[in-house]
């Protein structure tokens, strides 16, 4: 029988079942279970218990979901703190997001969040998770705080709610509640330009203070401002589900390579930075 890409032997290459494990999907038996069971595909084909893989190279999804089994990437949750840019660095000499994670190896935003808005940001070397989670058709979840002038009425909220006309274009329907007199809860989806702020502005409240609170399914309530952490395998798990249930997912799935926002093709700004997404 002609082997599969995936059934290859790679002389240099790791076990399966030990690369799996060391990713977080359970135990080796558990892997190896996995494996024998068919439900594990390299480089899109399903292998058999023996496999050996580069984890630098070669795609592994289990269950149809691509897993992150590289190593030498990494994935940090900061806590961004208002005042900070969301660049590798500033012409203007502000303190940048990159300055306050681990500087090797380099990192680079998953999306942005103004000079001003805090809250939670991923900052990653996986270009092809950074991929997925800026390309629109993916419509990653971020959940914001919004401290606002004035009492919004329900009609405002209504209006947040059903889609807002900008200047470019009417906003998607959004999940959007009071938490208390002047704070919005708002769920978006699209990753335009100072959306939430020209969102409220539009319906005449506009944003004394902005907080992300969530992208996807990370949440963190506890970290400091100016803090990051490594995220959790769990939490990387979910965010790589989060971003793999999509109709058009496979085309534009992409090898785990340690590239840039700027080189996956995600929309970008003039600056360099991904929009926020
Ligand atoms: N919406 C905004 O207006 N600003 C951000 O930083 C993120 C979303």
């Amino acid at each position: 029988m002609t082997p599969s890409p995936g059934d290859e032997e790679l002389p240099g290459g790791e076990r399966l079942q030990k690369v799996l494990a060391r990713a977080g999907i359970g135990s080796r038996r558990t892997c190896e279970d996995l494996i024998a069971d068919g439900r594990v595909r390299v480089d899109g084909a399903v292998v058999r218990l023996g496999a050996r893989i580069d984890v630098s190279r070669q795609v592994v999804e289990v269950d149809g979901v691509p897993i992150t089994v590289d190593p030498d990437l990494v994935h940090y949750l900061l806590n961004k703190p208002a005042g900070v840019v969301t660049t590798a660095s500033d012409t203007h000499g502000r303190p940048t997001v990159i300055e306050l994670v681990p500087a090797s190896p380099r990192v680079h935003p998953v999306g942005r969040l103004d000079l001003e808005t805090e809250g939670l940001l991923l900052l990653t070397n996986d270009g092809a998770l950074t991929h997925r989670l800026t390309h629109p058709s993916f419509g990653v979840e971020k959940e914001y705080l919004a401290e606002v002038a004035g009492l919004p009425s329900r009609g405002a909220l209504r209006r947040l709610r059903e889609g807002v006309e900008l200047d470019d274009g009417m906003t998607a329907p959004a999940v959007v509640s009071l938490v208390s007199p002047s704070v919005v809860k708002l769920v978006i989806h699209e990753g335009r330009n100072r959306q939430v702020r020209r969102m409220c502005e539009a319906v005449g409240h506009p944003v004394v203070r902005l907080v992300r609170t969530r992208i996807g399914p990370l949440r963190d309530q506890h970290l400091p401002p100016g803090a990051w952490r490594p995220l959790e395998q769990d939490e990387l798990r979910a965010l790589e589900q989060a971003v793999t249930s999509v109709p058009n997912a496979e085309s534009i799935g992409g090898a785990p390579t340690a590239t840039t926002a700027a080189e996956t093709g995600a929309e970008t700004d003039p600056d360099g930075t991904p929009s926020d997404s």
